[in-house]
């Protein structure tokens, strides 16, 4: 049968936490379909890896995670102890980088039995894709401080923009607004304010949606933009996003649809050259760390969204129907994020048991 090598990244906090049910879950999927997990696990976190060494990651990095099917990741952060832009930046961040996954992908959709804080949306009212730009953009480490320690300290931070990495994730956003049946997309920009880099989106996403006329596509500032995933979250299907806009977005959309505890991404290397990795959107938590009441739906999803990528489809719309029926009609198991009492593994142990049990699906894609 098919074997596919996972590298697993559980994390600090929560990670260590949901990722257990993602495994859970994803073991459930592969014997429904015939196919093995040979997953391999890393210790690369601040408690562990970073605690012993200093380093978030080893210097040979590159090849000891290269060679995998894909990364299954947690969180990492624990910014008690190491400062976030340090264990992100030697961990997260350097993977998307290194491993050149320029698109992030994420699902933000509201699910039966999750209730919206928006007054009367309904599931179907909200049901778009935030793809965010992922290895560029407000993300950078180019600038520094001057004149430290005086009254004219001064801190410049750049942002990038090349024309390849700009174009490659408009591509990408465009094609899969091509084949949804609303086909419509929205790039987010401010191009009032910030008066370099987003003109320069702006123009190449307009040259982009010339290639797509199928496509109905416009802008949106991002200050209007986020106002409007509030009042009018049916408005939008594919959402595409410079690095910072799109995690913003990419947090807000979730909590509209009710909590960032579901929610899911896809860090894609779309030309294959590296492993994709896959998290879910939220971090590790350290608030409810340790308490074992950390929704892991996010965490269960993203592996649904793995499968999809290693290209068992069947499996993956399994595993996402089954976290919709168990959410619809498992009160009992929901995590207090969604107003229950129950526990991590109580709510991965009812979803492994429905991938399981693998009734007649309501099922649809990862995304
Ligand atoms: P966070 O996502 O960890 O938590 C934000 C809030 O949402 C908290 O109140 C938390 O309890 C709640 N929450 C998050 N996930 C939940 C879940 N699955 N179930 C229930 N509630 C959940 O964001 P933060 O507090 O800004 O960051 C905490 C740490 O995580 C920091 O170190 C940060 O840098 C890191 N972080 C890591 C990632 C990642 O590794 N992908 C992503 C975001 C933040
Ligand atoms: C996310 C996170 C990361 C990001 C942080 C932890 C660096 O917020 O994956 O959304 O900003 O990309
Ligand atoms: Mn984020």
């Amino acid at each position: 049968s098919q074997r596919y090598r996972i590298a697993v990244i559980p994390g600090d906090g929560i990670g260590r936490e949901v990722v257990p049910e993602g495994l859970r879950c994803l073991q459930a999927a592969a014997e429904a379909h015939g196919f093995e997990l040979e997953c391999t696990e890393f210790d690369f976190a601040c408690a562990d890896y970073w605690a012993r060494h200093g380093e978030m990651l080893p210097p040979d990095w590159r090849d000891v995670l290269g060679g995998f099917h894909a990364i299954f990741f947690g969180a990492v952060g624990w910014p008690e102890v190491v400062p976030d832009h340090v264990s992100l930046w030697g961990s997260l961040l350097r993977l998307r980088r290194g491993f050149d996954q320029y698109v992030n992908l994420r699902p933000v959709r509201l699910l039966r039995g999750v209730r919206s804080p928006l007054r009367d949306r309904e599931p179907g009212d909200i049901d778009f894709l935030v793809v965010r730009e992922n290895t560029e953009g407000e993300y950078s480490s180019i600038g520094g401080r001057i004149f430290e320690d005086t009254d004219r300290e001064t801190v410049l931070q750049e942002t990038v923009m090349t024309r390849t990495g700009v174009d490659r994730v408009l591509r990408y956003a465009f094609e899969l607004a091509a084949a949804r049946p609303r086909r419509r997309l929205t790039w987010a920009t401010k191009s009032n304010g910030i008066a370099i880099s987003m003109p320069y989106w702006d123009e190449r996403a307009t040259a982009m949606a010339q290639r797509y006329p199928e496509v109905a596509a416009d802008s949106d500032h991002i200050d209007i933009l986020t106002a409007r995933f509030v009042l009018q979250p049916d408005r939008y299907d594919v959402v595409v996003a410079s690095n910072l806009f799109g995690d913003i977005l990419s947090d807000l959309g979730p909590a509209c649809a009710g909590t960032i505890g579901i929610a899911p991404s896809a860090n894609i290397n779309p030309d294959r050259t590296w492993p994709s990795l896959f998290e879910p959107v939220h971090g590790s938590a350290p608030d409810i760390a340790g308490r074992g009441i950390a929704n892991p739906v996010g965490q269960i999803w993203s592996g649904a969204m793995m499968l999809d990528h290693l290209g068992e489809p069947a499996a993956a719309e399994r595993v996402v129907a089954a976290i919709e029926r168990v959410l619809d009609e498992r009160a009992d198991v929901l995590t207090p994020d969604l107003g229950g009492t129950g526990t991590t593994e109580g709510l991965g142990t009812a979803i492994a048991a429905e991938i399981a049990a693998g009734a007649a699906g309501r099922g649809r894609r990862p995304e």
